[in-house]
């Protein structure tokens, strides 16, 4: 008689079976996540019929994801993974003197390719809306406070319908998107909207796991930016406004306490109601380094989103 409900040896003899030439860090994972998997399925008596049903789920995700939507990565985003591994990516030893702004997730909207567009520009176009707004700040070196010239600062968000541009017919290729490329001062300004909260797309697998969960689809207000600059390491970051609703409750996870804004009633100008200020700070790569537990790449840092 076994006192073990399931084969004891099994799990190994899977672990085994990679052969000398995978690399250590395949071996390494790999091993790790067959062992995880099979715990989970022991400890939860997994059946045929829930494991297809996981399966059939990865399937559709897989289906319904083309240039203009990543379900794969939506569903990691429910589950809070995207926020977890941003969060190993860029961790900071907190004896830093000063931090870097903190990261967010990229998120599935990204657009490679946004307009080139020049200081004081607008990013809005065939919107009409009471929410415009004048976004500016400076971006540094997080160390010497130096400003950082070159820094091109990459914004996206979603129309006052909640759609971004690749989901909407009815906005034109590439609204609310733009690239801005700071002088020797470091300084950036443009204009945009003052953000809506959004329902992430639930009519795939991600809504799926949120209505099996009990859980809503919104995300708070907030503006992405994907900030470059020669030897710096990117930032992938959200701004959120202290106003809306989902703060504390954000269906991917991706709120952290000093990427809340303020948007202050602006007056003066014919071209905003609102006034944003926010300054990034950046880390060279050989300071991310001393304090950091993982790098990243350029090309990893925008390697999901959309491709179109
Ligand atoms: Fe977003």
């Amino acid at each position: 008689m076994t006192t073990h409900k399931y084969d004891p040896q099994f799990t190994q003899a899977v672990i085994n079976a990679t052969g000398p030439k995978a690399t250590p860090r395949i071996r390494q994972i790999t091993a790790s996540l067959i062992q995880h998997l099979h715990d989970f399925t022991r400890e939860n008596d997994i059946t045929i019929d829930e494991w297809m049903a996981g399966l059939e789920l990865m399937n559709e995700a897989g289906r319904m994801s083309d240039d203009r939507r990543n379900e794969g990565q939506l569903v990691c985003d429910v589950f809070g993974l995207e926020t977890l591994v941003d969060e190993i990516t860029y961790k900071l030893a907190s004896d830093a003197k000063d931090e870097p702004t903190a990261t967010a997730i990229l998120g599935p909207f990204y657009r490679h390719e946004a307009p080139q567009l020049n200081m004081g520009d607008c990013i809005v176009s065939g919107i009409e809306s009471t929410d415009r707004t004048w976004m500016h700040g400076t971006v540094t070196d997080f160390l010497s406070g130096k400003p950082i010239e070159g820094a091109v600062l990459d914004v996206w968000h979603t129309a006052p319908n909640g759609l971004y541009e690749q989901q909407d017919p009815n906005q034109p290729d590439m609204n609310l998107r733009g690239r801005f490329t700071t002088g020797k001062d470091g300084k950036y300004n443009f204009y945009c909207l003052r953000p809506v909260p959004y329902p992430i797309p639930y009519d795939g697998p991600a809504g799926k796991i949120l209505q099996a969960l009990d859980r809503h689809p919104y995300r708070p207000a907030h503006i992405h930016f994907l900030i470059k600059a020669p030897g710096y390491k990117p930032i992938v970051t959200q701004i959120f406004d202290r106003q809306s609703k989902y703060l504390e409750d954000d269906a991917v996870f991706a709120v952290k306490d000093s990427l809340i804004v303020d948007f202050v009633p602006y007056q003066g100008d014919p071209q905003a109601e609102f006034e944003l200020h926010y300054n990034f700070k950046m880390a060279t790569f050989e300071d991310a380094k001393k304090h950091s537990v993982a790098g990243t790449t350029t090309e990893s840092a925008t390697s999901l989103g959309s491709k179109i």
